[in-house]
């Protein structure tokens, strides 16, 4: 199988990876550190990999999509599965006083996703054939006053994926929401640990399956489809005084 995989260098994606990579699968690698990008590569061409091929890119640098794409389709000779790992979780204070550093943390969740949703999409429908998946998140299953800038971006995202998830039904292309819980990777450095936290691997091994199974949304790990069932349960007049 010949795998995109975008924010490569994010731990989530380097772990999913990993996975692919021992079971020999072809990956093109994007991500914004080239000295990272190139150790990846490296990594995983010990591991077993069919091949990897990488490009630095700033992802909201959307005017170079569609070149990003044919440049992977070139280097893998054809794609079968794209995973969007990029995002950033802004800190929500400094949004609730700062439009711009908002609308920062917009760009890179919501623009660039949905531009190359829109090449990816069109790519597998044209082909008839592949899968797209995106790392969105549970934060996007409800609007938390500690985070609800980057819920709501993830929520955008859910929200397209389920649209064009329907519109390339008919094409054969499954479209896969994954939602992880909280994880212990760079992007939660500055949180507090607790017991809901998985590992970047276990989160790994979740998703491989889950594209594996043809699911459409993946909570990873699995309990947090009860968890979720649970906070979504609650009504808002509860909700809105809950202070998480
Ligand atoms: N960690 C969690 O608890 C958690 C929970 C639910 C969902 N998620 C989602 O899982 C995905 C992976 O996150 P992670 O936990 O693996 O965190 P991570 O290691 O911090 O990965 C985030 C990645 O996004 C990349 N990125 C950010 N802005 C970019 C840009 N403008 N252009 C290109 N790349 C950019 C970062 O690149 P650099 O390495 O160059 O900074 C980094 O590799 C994200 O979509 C995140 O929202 C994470």
């Amino acid at each position: 199988m010949n795998i995109l995989l975008i924010g490569a260098n994010s731990a989530i994606a380097t772990a999913v990876a990993r996975l692919y990579a021992s079971d020999g699968h072809g990956l093109f690698l994007v991500g914004r550190d080239l000295a990272k990008l190139e150790t990846l590569r490296d990594d995983l061409t010990v591991r077993g990999a069919g091949g990897v091929a990488l490009v630095e890119l700033d992802i909201t640098h959307t005017a170079r999509h569609t070149e990003l794409i044919e440049r992977a389709q070139t280097a893998l000779g054809g794609i079968d599965l794209a995973i969007i790992c990029h995002g950033v979780l802004p800190d929500q204070q400094i949004c609730e006083r700062d439009f711009t550093a908002l609308q920062a943390s917009l760009d890179v969740n919501v623009i660039s996703t949905m531009s190359l949703l829109v090449e990816l999409g069109n790519y597998f429908e044209k082909q008839g054939s592949g899968s797209l998946a995106v790392i969105t998140s549970v934060a996007g299953d409800r609007g938390r006053r500690s985070n609800y800038v980057y819920g709501a971006s993830k929520a955008m995202i859910s929200t397209f994926l389920e649209g064009l998830r329907g519109r390339l039904h008919d094409s054969g292309v499954n479209v896969i929401d994954i939602r992880p819980g909280l994880v212990d990777s760079p992007m939660t450095r500055e949180l507090e640990k607790g017991p809901l936290f998985s590992t970047p691997d276990r989160v790994a091994r979740c998703i491989v399956k889950g594209i594996r199974k043809n699911r459409t949304t993946l909570y990873a790990p699995g309990y947090w489809r009860f968890v979720m069932l649970v906070v979504k349960a609650i009504p808002q007049r509860l909700f809105k005084r809950l202070r998480f």
